[in-house]
């Protein structure tokens, strides 16, 4: 799944694994993970995250390809916030071709810049179950409060104004020239992202 921060490149990635039984592997999602933890890892990541940076690609890669590489599912996985660039693209065609797999798809959804600034500044998740909310879009039942699990929501520190400027800068300077390198594939496919979830779900299953 390709796309600038807030594109809803995540809300698409748990719908497609619920739907095709895939393994969900999103970058952003296991630092947050560690974070959580208190683990080395997370402690490393937490400065260029909060700055909205790329955290540096020799604790990225290796975090990353663990889990494409762990518990390789038959059915395939859904890649989320990872190639972020080309170094990060190498690494991985390298180890997929040693397991002889390969991307199939590279979904990019867009929206347009105000349509993300509103979707990052009203996005809660939930402190315990991660499940993911938006103020506007698609609230709570009760006010501050996890559907699944009651737990509180909270605001990620990074969608919060500063680092979403240096997200977005982030974003078209350093990872849209991969979208270039799956476009010359010939799998890349872009998909309108503005709409109810379930119409860009629709869109993005009928596009691969
Ligand atoms: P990461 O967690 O990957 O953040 P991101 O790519 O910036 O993407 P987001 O999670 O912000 O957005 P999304 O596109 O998944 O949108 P979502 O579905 O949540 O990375 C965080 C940080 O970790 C990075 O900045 C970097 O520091 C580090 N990092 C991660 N990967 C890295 C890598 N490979 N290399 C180096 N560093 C890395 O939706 C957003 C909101 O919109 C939600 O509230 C949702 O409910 C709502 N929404 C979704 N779809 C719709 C819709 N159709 N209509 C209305 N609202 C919608």
């Amino acid at each position: 799944m390709l796309g600038p921060p807030g594109v809803g490149k995540g809300t698409q990635a748990k719908m497609l694994v619920q739907a095709l039984g895939l393994k969900h592997i999103a970058s952003g999602e296991l630092f947050r993970r560690n974070q959580t933890r208190g683990t080395d890892l997370g402690v490393k990541a937490q400065g260029y995250i909060s700055l909205g940076n790329l955290v540096p690609d020799e604790i990225t890669i290796a975090m990353v390809l663990e889990e494409v590489l762990s518990e390789p599912s038959k059915d395939g996985f859904i890649l989320d916030g990872f190639p972020r660039n080309m170094v990060q693209v190498e690494s991985l065609h390298q180890a997929l071709k040693d397991i002889e797999t390969n991307i199939d798809c590279a979904v990019l959804l867009a929206v347009p810049r105000d349509e993300l600034l509103k979707r990052l500044t009203g996005r809660r998740l939930c402190t315990k179950c991660q499940a993911n909310y938006h103020l506007m879009s698609s609230p709570p039942g009760r006010s501050g409060l996890c559907n699944h699990c009651d737990s509180p929501l909270y605001q990620r520190e990074d969608d919060m104004s500063i680092a979403v400027n240096t997200r977005l800068e982030v974003y078209y300077s350093e990872t849209r020239p991969i979208i270039d390198y799956y476009d010359s594939l010939g799998c890349l496919r872009q998909i309108d992202g503005v709409g109810a979830v379930g119409e860009v779900a629709y869109r993005v299953s009928n596009s691969c």
